[in-house]
């Protein structure tokens, strides 16, 4: 039977796999072996198959009897210990929910709704090491595969809303300690019926600039505000989050000519789901109605959302979508620019599509090929 590692299953993408691992019956056809970077001999997740103590996840010897290693533990994680593993010989598939092998020209960027004649090809090549894309290009994709598939598209400008989640753990919770200390601050003003709201604003802005806001982790307040900067910067303005928008979905789609991306990527004040603004330069002149048959007939999570009030109020927003498979867009119109420009909203559970999902499917996909 075939051995597979997880290392980092209890972070937090690690965790939402173990949970879509449970709710999908996955554990089952191989032998699972948990690795941790804390608690050596500890008891092994309850996965509904008798697993060995917990492993030191540095233990090269022990990750090279696996016949996969499944990792969500981060990409310093990553930079350390595969270059290691791989370097002693290691030949078993390497499965990586960080960013640091994405580019790397022997690996693939899975997305297997999107690209799954890339992955099959690569399997077939003897490609061995398989990475989850960033989550924000991962659900534009998903969203916009339909169009992509017709070779459709000449460019496109993603403008991102995106969640505390795709920062980190830390960063949620701190987003909620902003929360709460916005709403104590403002508990005088709540009792107050004849409160204006520009009493309100003056408070929460006077909060807002106090530096009493824990803004440890993000480094300036999220709640009541928003942070247009995500990740570090590169040389040519572009921060690297919104670098990776061309660049990953050029790889997932393997393109032969590079089809450009490109946007500003805001961090918004929403838990676990990334939106995204959408213009898109179409190669010809579609009409709409055939551009919704396309983008809904993709593949079976993505759903279009009717252009209308209610509709988008009730399908198409971060509190709709929180938790759920399914990658709504919406809000689909031709622009006055011109009857080739587009213009679309998409939202996607971020750690859902943009990180667990893509990994669980591909490690089936893997063991299918391997058995
Ligand atoms: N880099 C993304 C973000 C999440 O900061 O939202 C990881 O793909």
């Amino acid at each position: 039977m075939l051995k597979v590692g997880f290392v980092g299953w209890r972070g937090m993408v690690g965790s939402v796999l173990m949970e879509r691992m449970r709710a999908e019956g996955d554990f089952k056809g191989f032998e699972p072996l948990f690795f941790t970077t804390s608690n050596v001999g500890g008891a092994a997740p309850d996965v509904g198959l008798s697993a060995p103590p917990l492993v030191d996840a540095r233990d090269l010897a022990k990750l090279s009897q696996m016949d996969v290693v499944v990792t969500c533990q981060g990409g310093d994680y990553t930079n350390d210990v595969y270059p290691a593993l791989r370097g002693q010989g290691f030949k078993g598939y390497w499965i990586d929910a960080a960013s640091a092998l994405r580019q790397k020209d022997n690996s693939v960027i899975v997305l297997d709704p999107v690209n799954l004649k890339v992955i099959k090809k690569a399997l077939k090549g003897g490609v061995k090491d398989y990475i989850g894309g960033n989550c924000t290009v991962s659900l534009m994709l998903m969203a916009l595969s339909g169009l992509f598939q017709k070779n459709l598209v000449e460019w496109i400008s993603s403008m991102t809303y995106q969640a505390a989640s795709g920062a980190g753990a830390k960063n949620m919770i701190e987003l909620v300690k902003q929360m709460a200390h916005l709403s104590n601050a403002a508990g005088p003003l709540l009792g107050n019926p004849a409160a204006t709201a520009l009493e309100y604003e003056a408070l929460i802005t006077s909060e807002l600039r106090s530096g009493k806001m824990p803004v440890e982790n993000f480094g300036a307040p999220l709640a009541a505000s928003l942070i247009p900067w995500i990740d570090k910067p590169m040389e040519n303005g572009q921060t690297r989050e919104e670098w990776k928008g061309c660049a990953e979905t050029n790889k997932i789609l393997g393109t032969k000519k590079p089809i450009p991306v490109d946007g500003e990527c805001v961090r918004v004040s929403s838990m676990r789901c990334h939106s995204q603004g959408l213009t898109i330069k179409l190669k010809k002149d579609v009409p709409l109605a055939d551009i919704e048959g396309l983008i809904a007939g993709a593949h079976e999570w993505v759903k279009v959302v009717p252009n209308t009030k209610e509709a988008t109020l009730a399908e198409l927003t971060p509190t709709a979508v929180s938790g759920r498979l399914a990658v709504p867009i919406g809000r689909m119109r031709k622009m006055i620019i011109g009857p080739k420009y587009l213009t679309a909203f998409t939202v996607g559970d971020q750690l859902l599509w943009g990180a667990a999902e893509p990994i669980r499917r591909i490690l089936k996909i893997v063991l299918k090929f391997a058995r």
